[in-house]
């Protein structure tokens, strides 16, 4: 049985989400919760930037394609104030509740987008993170996996929110960033082929779900 590489010691289970846009990720996480609610308590799912009042105004700052002055050093530090707010507000009175805390993007975010879209580097980036989260490291991040040219196929003509405007070379280095960072932490990252159907992505999902001992997850 594989272990999960709980860091922050408390009842519940935080299982976050991440991967480059347009690789369905958002559908997966609404069909898992409601595989989860099915078979016992229902998870709580938020998301990043945002998930909290503050940090949903914050979104808005973050998204605004009519704020193209934004410096990247401000971008990341309102991703990490987001996460600072999610993190006490929300996530960490849920895993001392014992409830499996789902997220729709969280710290490995900021190092792929900020560190290395934005080419600000893993370093600044980790020790924003280790301030804003401490020990709320997730248990398992499950990475949707896509080439940045399928993804933006996939958006088609829908409007674009500030970062989805980035060029390729941006959207590429998102994803080369991704993957060094699952290839270097294989304990706590599981790969998701998202260029399948939502169906095999969630199945693809759970198999990895059962295979972990946790007694939030008996009975999937
Ligand atoms: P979403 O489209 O998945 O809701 O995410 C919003 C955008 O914010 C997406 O383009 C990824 C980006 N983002 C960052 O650049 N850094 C971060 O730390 C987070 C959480 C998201």
């Amino acid at each position: 049985m594989p272990e999960l590489s709980s860091v922050h010691g408390r009842p519940g289970l935080l299982i976050t989400f991440e991967g480059p846009e347009g690789s369905g990720k958002s559908t997966l996480i609404s069909s898992l919760a409601e595989r989860l609610t099915a078979c016992g308590p229902a998870p709580l799912v938020t998301r990043e930037p945002g998930g909290t009042r503050v940090g949903e105004r914050i979104r808005d700052v973050l998204l605004d394609p009519d704020l193209p002055e934004q410096t990247r050093e401000t971008e990341l530090l309102l991703m990490v104030a987001s996460r600072a707010q999610l993190v006490r507000q929300i996530i960490l009175p849920a895993l001392d509740e014992g409830r499996i805390v789902i997220c729709d993007r969280y710290a490995d975010a900021s190092v792929a987008y900020q560190g290395g879209g934005r080419e600000l580097g893993a370093e600044v980036v980790d020790e924003l993170n280790q301030f804003a989260v401490g020990d709320a490291v997730p248990d398992l991040t499950f990475l949707c996996l896509l080439p940045p040219a399928l993804g933006r196929a996939r958006m088609g003509d829908r409007d674009r929110d500030r970062l989805e405007l980035e060029d390729a070379a941006f959207h590429e280095r998102v994803y080369d960033a991704y993957r060094g960072m699952a290839e270097s932490n294989v304990r706590r990252f599981r790969l998701i082929d998202a260029s399948t159907t939502p169906d095999i992505m969630l199945e693809q999902t759970l198999e990895n779900l059962r295979i972990v001992e946790h007694d939030l997850l008996t009975g999937l």
